[in-house]
């Protein structure tokens, strides 16, 4: 089968003819319509996971996608032959990626049956992108009328963090770094934005923030964000640079922020979208043999969205 993997950790990937992976008990195997592109990807190539869990080489790529069960192995129970189903495919070993024609995957992964008014290929811009969006809101604890800065808000997670805060009421302060990605948030449901281009984002914002989501900052960006909260409120990094004693002595909680694969945060982006609350945000839709370009442009983190590698197009 086509896919696309590295032989070895921070290498370039290449389009490959690789075997497909086997089904096993409790597994479900997918043909792939399409895998949806994260920072992640190629950061699992940089070996972020090398002490964590075990590899295969080569390692195909990609944790997101969508596609239609072709088999289940005995055991399954969750779904049968013919769903169309989305998530992430990530699974020990890693190297068994959404970057091919196929994957196998245990009925454990965080899967779930896709939404129906999308097609399977913006279905695979959605699983981390869309569960981090969502659990980091639900772990803030904000509510209506209540205001949310979010730093990196034109990318894949902002982008969904703006959709599902303003159906919620939130008020979002979104930062941008120029005028059409303004425009773009502001379509979105951001009810401000702040241009980090002009002008560091402390001396444009006044602060009073109920919480800070930093998508983007390394450790001294967080921090300096941190007095932009009110005291009490909530400060989450996605990049794992918090310091909690910081965080306390400023009067926050928070704190590092790490997204749990999990079906019921599948099935609840399902219901937004298919409810209309809920768009992806497609930057590019682009064939699988175009990834390698696609993941060094993500290194750049200047993405305008999500984008899509199109595996299957008679899959819909
Ligand atoms: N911890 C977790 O569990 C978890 C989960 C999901 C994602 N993440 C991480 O979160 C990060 C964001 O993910 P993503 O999928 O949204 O990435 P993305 O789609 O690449 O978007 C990143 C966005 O950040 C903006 N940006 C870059 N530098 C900036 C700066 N200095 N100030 C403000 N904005 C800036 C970029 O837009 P501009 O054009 O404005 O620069 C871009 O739109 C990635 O590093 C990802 O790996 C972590």
């Amino acid at each position: 089968m086509k896919a696309v993997a590295v032989n070895q950790f921070k290498s370039i990937p290449q389009v490959m003819d690789l075997p497909e992976p086997p089904l096993k008990d409790g597994t479900i195997r997918i043909r792939l319509a399409a895998a949806g592109l994260n920072p992640f990807d190629w950061k699992m190539v940089d070996g972020i996971l090398e002490e964590q869990m075990p590899h295969v080489f080569p390692m195909i790529l990609g944790v997101d996608g969508a596609g239609v069960v072709e088999a289940v192995g005995a055991g399954v129970e969750r779904f049968k032959t013919g769903d169309h189903v989305y998530g992430q495919m990530l699974h020990s070993p890693v190297g068994e990626g959404s970057y091919a024609e196929f994957v196998t995957v245990p009925e454990s992964a965080a899967i779930a049956i896709a939404p129906h008014s999308i097609s399977l290929a913006d279905a695979a811009a959605l699983p981390t992108s869309g569960m981090t969006a969502l659990q980091l809101i639900e772990r803030a604890g904000l509510t209506e009328g209540q205001k949310l800065l979010v730093i990196g808000a034109t990318g894949g997670v902002g982008s969904f963090i703006t959709q599902i805060a303003k159906e919620r009421g939130i008020h979002v302060i979104a930062t941008v770094s120029d005028e059409e990605a303004a425009a773009r948030i502001q379509q979105l449901g951001a009810a401000e934005t702040i241009n980090y281009k002009k002008a560091p984002v402390e001396e444009q914002f006044a602060g009073g923030a109920d919480a800070l989501f930093d998508l983007v900052g390394n450790k001294a960006g967080f921090e300096k964000m941190l007095p932009l909260v009110k005291k009490g409120g909530r400060a989450y990094t996605t990049q794992f640079v918090a310091d909690k004693d910081h965080l306390h002595e400023q009067g926050l909680k928070g704190g590092n922020f790490e997204t749990k694969g999990s079906p019921t945060s599948l099935d609840a982006l399902r219901d937004l979208v298919d409810n209309g609350k809920l768009t992806v945000p497609v930057d590019r839709r682009i064939p699988l043999d175009q990834a390698p370009v696609a993941i060094a442009d993500s290194r750049t983190g200047k993405s305008k969205g999500k984008t899509i590698l199109l595996i299957n197009e008679t899959l819909g």
